[in-house]
């Protein structure tokens, strides 16, 4: 069983789809990761996040970059993003998705078009997503236990930003499939959103 779960930064995808993951058995790839390890390499190599060429070379990152707390960071969040418009990197991070999707037994991939790209014949499809004032206090809150101080202000104008970068690219933009499940999570608590997605997932199984 293949299940997607796309949706904007901090509305929850992360956390439910971990949950489902632990829940059913399944290996999980949180996608986002692999955008910003391009978009983290992209800076080290002194390259352009904007240049297609530059962007492209920096998607053969070392496996090692992937554990790095940098790919956590804000700066590292708006690298990821603008790397990702390019068609050239998403065909080049297209495989290792697509191979993952289809491993044996079924796994868990979340991101932004993994119902609609990467798995387009996954089972089950979510699209989890929240308000910007609730993405950018979690997110905010989730900075401040993490030591990092950031104005409440800035990372919802960064939120709005990226949404818009990745709402509006030409090639694969955040969508719900039209056969997705959306859970607003603004107004659920951790355990809710889980629930329902549990549900979600037991209602095909
Ligand atoms: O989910 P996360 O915030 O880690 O993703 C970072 C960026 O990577 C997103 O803003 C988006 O531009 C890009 N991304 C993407 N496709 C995915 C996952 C992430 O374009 N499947």
């Amino acid at each position: 069983m293949i299940i997607a779960v796309d949706g904007p930064t901090a509305s929850g995808k992360g956390t439910i789809a971990r949950a489902l993951a632990d829940r059913f058995g399944l290996p999980h790839l949180d996608t986002g990761l692999l955008y910003r390890a391009t978009g983290r390499q992209v800076f080290l190599d002194g390259g352009d996040p904007d240049d297609p060429a530059d962007a492209l070379a920096a998607t053969g990152f070392p496996e090692a970059l992937l554990a790095d707390p940098h790919l956590r960071t804000e700066e590292t969040g708006g690298l990821a993003s603008r790397v990702s418009i390019h068609p050239v990197v998403r065909e080049a991070l297209f495989q290792r998705q697509r191979a993952f999707a289809t491993q044996p037994g079924g796994a868990v991939l979340d991101g932004r078009d993994i119902g609609t790209v990467i798995a387009p014949d996954a089972q089950v499809k979510l699209f989890v997503t929240a308000s910007v004032d609730a993405r950018a206090d979690r997110r905010w809150k989730e900075m401040r236990d993490r030591g990092i101080t950031v104005s409440l202000e800035e990372i919802a104008a960064n939120l709005r930003r990226r949404d818009e970068r990745d709402m509006q690219r030409k090639d694969a933009p955040l969508l719900a499939a039209p056969d997705a499940l959306v859970i607003d999570t603004s107004a659920l608590g951790r355990e809710a959103a889980i629930a329902a997605a549990i549900e979600a997932v037991e209602s095909v199984a």
